[in-house]
């Protein structure tokens, strides 16, 4: 396969997004493991975190028991993690040329902290291209999950996080807003079911590689 350079840098940077219980992680591997079969070299990063101090971070802005923690604060929080990450982290990587598969970036931003925590989209935008310097993904795969499905998927696992525990309401105007962004940018987007198969949302994200757009 071989992949455009739309930021100018030979890297191609895949972004991850869906609501909380949406399949992320199983598709990052799966995603990770082709490529590298592929002969390609894969850095597989998440935010927040994919720094020490995006990692310090992440505990503040996700652990209960840090007391209330305002929209503002807590969206400069995942910023700041995500300026961090990529000035560290993801342009170095897409300097050398290596694939960056990463779960979750800006557009977790606008819908859970601009639709979510009602700061609106423009605003948590703007701030999120300063501190990225304006680094978009080439292709962000939104894996789109009903907040209920999201919610029994989750409940195997260990406690939910300060996001997660929010109630459904919150998770529906998160499910919007990340659908809004993806129709704002389609040659950018792939939109896939998250009720799909693991098999067939893996092999139609396989597909679009070699669309992505220049
Ligand atoms: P994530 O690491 O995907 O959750 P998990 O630990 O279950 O894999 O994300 C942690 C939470 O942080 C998730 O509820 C979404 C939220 N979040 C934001 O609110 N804003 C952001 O910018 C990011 C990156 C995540």
């Amino acid at each position: 396969m071989t992949y455009p350079l739309p930021h100018g840098l030979p890297g191609l940077f895949i972004a991850l997004e869906g609501g909380d219980g949406a399949g992320k992680s199983t598709q990052a591997s799966l995603l990770c493991r082709a490529l590298e079969e592929d002969g390609r070299t894969v850095v597989r990063t998440r935010e927040p975190g994919g720094t020490p101090i995006g990692e310090k971070l992440r505990a503040l802005v996700l652990e209960h028991g840090h007391g209330d923690i305002d929209a503002r604060t807590e969206a400069l929080l995942f910023a700041a993690s995500r300026a961090a990450h990529v000035h560290q982290v993801i342009v170095p990587a897409l300097t050398r040329g290596d694939v960056v598969v990463c779960d979750r970036y800006i557009d977790s931003s606008v819908a859970y902290q601009g639709a979510g925590r009602n700061l609106g989209a423009q605003a948590v935008l703007d701030v999120n291209r300063w501190a990225t310097d304006g680094l978009r993904p080439d292709l962000t795969v939104l894996l789109d999950v009903d907040p209920a499905e999201g919610r029994s998927r989750r409940s195997g696992r260990l406690a939910e996080d300060r996001l997660e525990a929010e109630p459904d309401a919150f998770h529906t105007s998160i499910r919007s807003a990340f659908l809004d962004l993806a129709r704002q940018d389609p040659a950018r987007y792939l939109v896939l079911s998250a009720a799909g198969s693991p098999d067939a949302i893996h092999e139609a994200i396989l597909e679009q590689l070699p669309r992505i757009p220049a």
